[in-house]
């Protein structure tokens, strides 16, 4: 896959999860990279991992909540000044929320959730697209799931948010696609990462592992994804190996979402 050399990708969400795993296919490619993330210790933690393995390229931190705008603006100025440009967004921070029936469901976890996962990621295209007009384009991959394409048992403000994400994305494609910016979204089915980790939890709290393979014997290919997966798909659709692939949602999942009744 083609060199990030010289390239400047901001990652949200960075410090663990599938925002890591992009962080470290880029880096290992050669990208600078802004590290945004509200997790002020885990951020550092991250940053000095990736640095001690990938010396060839430069990290930013930006501690910033993305469901604020002024952090959002925060963090785009931040890269600007240290790197000059903005090649990419990968903008994947994120919550799951609370599992509950629909009319059971908090309805302040709903707001937290439509904050952090549909408003942060419209913040982040709002202030990353006038920078990528600014240097000729550029792409941004915006973190949908499989809930934003399909309905996820108890996760109603989980699912509204990530169909929102796709959404967005189509929009984005079409608005901005005459200014060479591309613009998709993934739509990961579960990847093993401390929030899926914490959703077998809520499903099963005396043993997890249980919860956890119950899910994978119903995937077609029998187990988790990993996290390395979704860092590849990513680092190739913003790429300049990606030359026109855009508004589409991603489905990595192993073909779950394809499926109907048990396989
Ligand atoms: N893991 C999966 O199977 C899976 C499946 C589908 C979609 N996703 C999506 O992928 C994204 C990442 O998920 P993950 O599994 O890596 O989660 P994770 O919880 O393991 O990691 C998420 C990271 O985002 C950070 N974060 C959360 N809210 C933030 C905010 N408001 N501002 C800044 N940082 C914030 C956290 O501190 C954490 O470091 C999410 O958008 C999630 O919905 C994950």
């Amino acid at each position: 896959m083609s060199n990030f050399k010289g390239k400047t990708i901001i990652i949200t969400g960075a410090a663990m999860g599938l925002g890591y795993a992009a962080a470290e296919a880029l880096a290992s490619k050669g990208a600078n990279l802004t590290l945004v993330d509200y997790n002020n210790d885990s951020l550092e933690k991250a940053k000095n991992e990736l640095k001690e393995k990938y010396p060839e390229s430069k990290f930013l931190t930006v501690v910033a909540d993305v469901s604020i705008e002024e952090n959002v603006k925060k963090y785009v100025e931040e890269t600007v000044k240290e790197f000059g440009k903005i090649d990419g967004l990968y903008n994947n921070a994120g919550i799951e929320g609370k599992q509950a029936p629909l009319i059971d469901y908090d309805i302040d976890v709903f707001k937290k959730v439509v904050d952090i996962n549909l408003m942060g990621v419209h913040y982040g295209m709002k202030y990353v697209i006038p920078e990528l007009q600014k240097n000729g384009g550029g792409k941004i991959v915006n973190v949908a799931s499989v809930g934003g394409i399909r309905g996820v048992l108890n996760q109603t403000a989980y699912v509204a948010t990530k169909h929102a994400v796709a959404g967005m994305t189509k929009n984005a494609a079409l608005e901005y696609g005459k200014d060479n910016i591309l613009t998709n979204a993934i739509a990961p089915g579960a990847i093993l990462t401390p929030m899926v980790a914490e959703a077998f939890k809520q499903v099963n709290p005396s043993d997890p592992k249980v919860a956890e393979k119950e899910y994978a014997s119903r995937n077609p290919t029998r187990k988790l994804g990993d996290p390395k997966d979704v860092g590849n798909l990513v680092a190739y659709l913003l790429s300049d190996e990606n030359g026109y692939v855009s508004g589409q949602v991603i489905a990595i999942d192993g073909g779950e979402s394809n499926m109907y009744g048990n396989s």
